[in-house]
């Protein structure tokens, strides 16, 4: 009998917008596309799909959960706050219920851009200089401009487009301001890193191993000044190009996605984003335990590159997470 995966997400149709929100804040909802996408990727793979849907539905079916699924494949991002990606995961641990991707805590930390590089930098592995706005501090500081304003724990490039990049204290300033107010939450300022955009994915345990690095275009150019914009995300704009020679640059990209994915714990899969400024330097800009999967999305477009299909791509995700509960024996990603 082929195992019951039971998929918990997040439908844009589920959250009617607010107007109390950004206009972007349902941003990280999926659309039925990617959820189609998925389910029939899991049922390709040889599983059973049993559909769990959001939070709300699995607190009505919480006490025969554990009877209709073997492992929980969870995508779910949550309603709220920085904990929001770690509310399925802790339901799921407290009803001692296995599933794939990262834990609760790894889920946590790495929505929180400011803990997640602080933990990079005791690592010793290289991203933007950063500070949390606050006023009274703000004046005496020595700033290298441009610098980019975001919320400090979203995703999706909520709250990020063309007026995010500041050249002076007084547009920093403005756009910080915009940030508290309109996300309800601190805002980061970073160096801004003008150059190329990477994202590397990783899939695995003990150990992770990366798939082929992407190059990030826009409209087939290099990102340089731009940044990779809400709007962009459905659009056609971005192109992710699988970086063809340059294996040196690839080999320090994998290194450090490596590097990164494990010192904050991620589990199964995961993918980290990189900026190159035009010295060569290499950036990690964040890490994502959640990163999307969609057909057309990094890590499908990274999968195909090495020749592995959809459906391949999420059921070595799947043997990851089986393995490392020790539901199967003997696998690995390749
Ligand atoms: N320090 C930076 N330098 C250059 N570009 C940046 C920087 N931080 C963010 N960006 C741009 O903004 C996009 C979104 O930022 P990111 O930190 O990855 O947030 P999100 O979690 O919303 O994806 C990046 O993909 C990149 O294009
Ligand atoms: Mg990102």
């Amino acid at each position: 009998m082929p195992l019951k995966i039971g998929l918990t997400y997040d439908l844009e149709s589920d959250y009617p917008a607010d107007p109390e929100n950004a206009p972007d804040a349902n941003s990280e909802f999926d659309s039925v596309r990617t959820i189609k996408a998925l389910k029939k990727g899991i049922k390709d793979a040889g599983y059973i799909l049993i559909d769990f849907g959001n939070f709300g539905n699995l607190l009505k079916i919480r006490e025969s959960l554990k009877s209709r699924a073997d492992i929980v494949f969870n995508i779910s991002e949550g309603i709220k706050g920085r904990n929001r990606e770690a509310q399925i995961p802790i339901l799921l641990e407290y009803l001692n219920i296995p599933y794939i991707g990262s834990d609760a805590l790894a889920m946590s930390l790495t929505l929180d851009k400011v803990l997640t590089k602080q933990i990079l930098i005791v690592n010793k592995i290289p991203t933007p200089f950063f500070f949390v706005y606050e006023k009274a501090a703000f004046n005496n500081l020595k700033l290298n401009f441009p610098m980019i304003v975001k919320p400090r724990w979203e995703g999706s490039s909520m709250g990020i487009n063309s007026k995010s990049v500041v050249y002076s204290k007084s547009e920093l300033e403005k756009r910080a301001n915009f940030i508290m107010k309109q996300y309800r939450q601190p805002a980061l300022v970073e160096e801004f890193i003008i150059g190329s955009e990477y994202t590397v994915p990783v899939i695995g345990n003990s150990p992770p191993e990366t798939l082929e690095p992407l190059k990030v275009k826009l409209n087939g150019m290099e990102m340089d000044n731009n940044v990779f914009d809400n709007s962009f995300i459905r659009s056609e704009g971005i192109d992710y190009v699988p970086l063809t020679g340059r294996e040196k640059l690839k080999n320090k990209l994998r290194a450090l996605a490596l590097k990164t994915y494990n010192c904050v714990e991620c589990l199964d899969f995961g993918r980290i984003d990189f900026r190159v400024n035009n010295n060569g330097e290499i950036f990690v800009l964040e890490l994502n335990p959640l990163p999307a999967l969609n057909t057309d999305d990094a890590l499908a477009v990274s999968a195909k590159h090495i020749g592995w299909k959809f459906s391949e791509l999420l059921d070595k995700i799947i043997k990851a997470a089986l393995m490392r509960y020790k539901m199967v024996h003997k696998t690995g990603i390749n």
